[in-house]
């Protein structure tokens, strides 16, 4: 797992997270790689308002606040530092926070304490990077944002069945993806170079830190909902009610498997699965 260069700036940004005194030194230390705002004003309170803002507004666009949310258990696949756990824990009786980096852990498990219900908080190492240290079928939602699109192609398929599997019968998923843009004419190739420089000695542990350098490199694979659809079908557990959401101002192909629905929340290059475990 070593040689999988796509996972150089979290452990470069867990690296320095566990230097920090404080939680607001952390979310102004590792900016680059969390936050799309940085500076000296950044504080963890208003890092976690921003994902306070944005559970809501997802889960209630994909119509997953459920009546019983206080009883049931969520599973973060890519928490951080628990932008989005700390508000996830204040609503669901139980939180599972996932992620690569086990510094980030202990980072989310602080804001948590500080911010959100730390009784109801789970955390999980993906040491692997691809598989999850949770029951089958334990979860009413398995959620994640801004994660899979860092993964290694084959790390973020395996994780989709992840949260499938661990996902109970009746429950949900609620996955996001990036998938190709215009643009990616230049970034695709300037990306592949970024997480080259990152390998070279001389030069790449510096690069790791920088937010530009960072932003190039760090989104490792571009999924669409053909190749996610093929890689669902074989799979042993199945979905239903399968809701594909995106930007209004991206047009996608009508499907038979997929409901499309528009989502103002949704980067134009993002998409969301949101589905059913049957
Ligand atoms: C951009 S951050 C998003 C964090 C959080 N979802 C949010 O919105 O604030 C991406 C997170 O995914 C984690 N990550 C990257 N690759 C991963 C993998 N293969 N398995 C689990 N987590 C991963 C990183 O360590 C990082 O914490």
């Amino acid at each position: 797992m070593a040689r999988r260069s796509q996972l150089i700036p979290w452990r470069t940004a867990g690296r320095v997270s566990e230097d920090q005194t404080s939680a607001d030194d952390v979310v102004r230390e590792i900016g680059w790689v969390f936050n799309n705002a940085t500076g000296d004003s950044l504080d963890l309170e208003e890092f976690t308002g921003t994902g306070d803002q944005e559970i809501f507004a997802y889960l209630t666009a994909f119509d997953l606040l459920s009546p019983d949310i206080a009883t049931q258990t969520l599973v973060e696949i890519g928490s951080g530092i628990g932008r989005m756990t700390a508000g996830f824990s204040k609503a669901f009786g139980h939180v599972v926070a996932c992620d690569l980096d086990a510094a980030f852990l202990e980072r989310c498990r602080q804001t948590v304490a500080k911010l959100g219900v730390v009784s109801r908080l789970r955390t999980v190492h993906v040491a692997d990077g691809r598989t999850l240290a949770v029951a089958d079928g334990q979860a009413d939602i398995t959620f994640s944002y801004i994660t899979l699109q860092h993964c290694d192609h084959d790390d973020a398929l395996s994780l989709v069945a992840e949260a499938v599997r661990v996902t109970k019968p009746g429950g949900h998923i609620a996955l996001n993806f990036r998938t190709w843009t215009g643009i990616d004419v230049l970034l695709w190739p300037l990306g592949k170079l970024m997480r080259l420089a990152w390998r070279v000695p001389s030069i790449g542990p510096w690069l790791a830190k920088r937010r530009f350098a960072s932003r190039l490199g760090w989104q490792a694979n571009r999924l669409s909902p053909d190749q996610v659809a093929r890689h669902l079908e074989a799979l042993p557990h199945k979905l239903d009610h399968r809701v594909i959401y995106h930007s209004p101002d991206r047009a996608l192909a009508q499907r038979s498997d997929a409901e499309l629905r528009t989502f103002e929340g949704v980067n134009p290059s993002h998409w969301w699965l949101v589905a059913e475990r049957v």
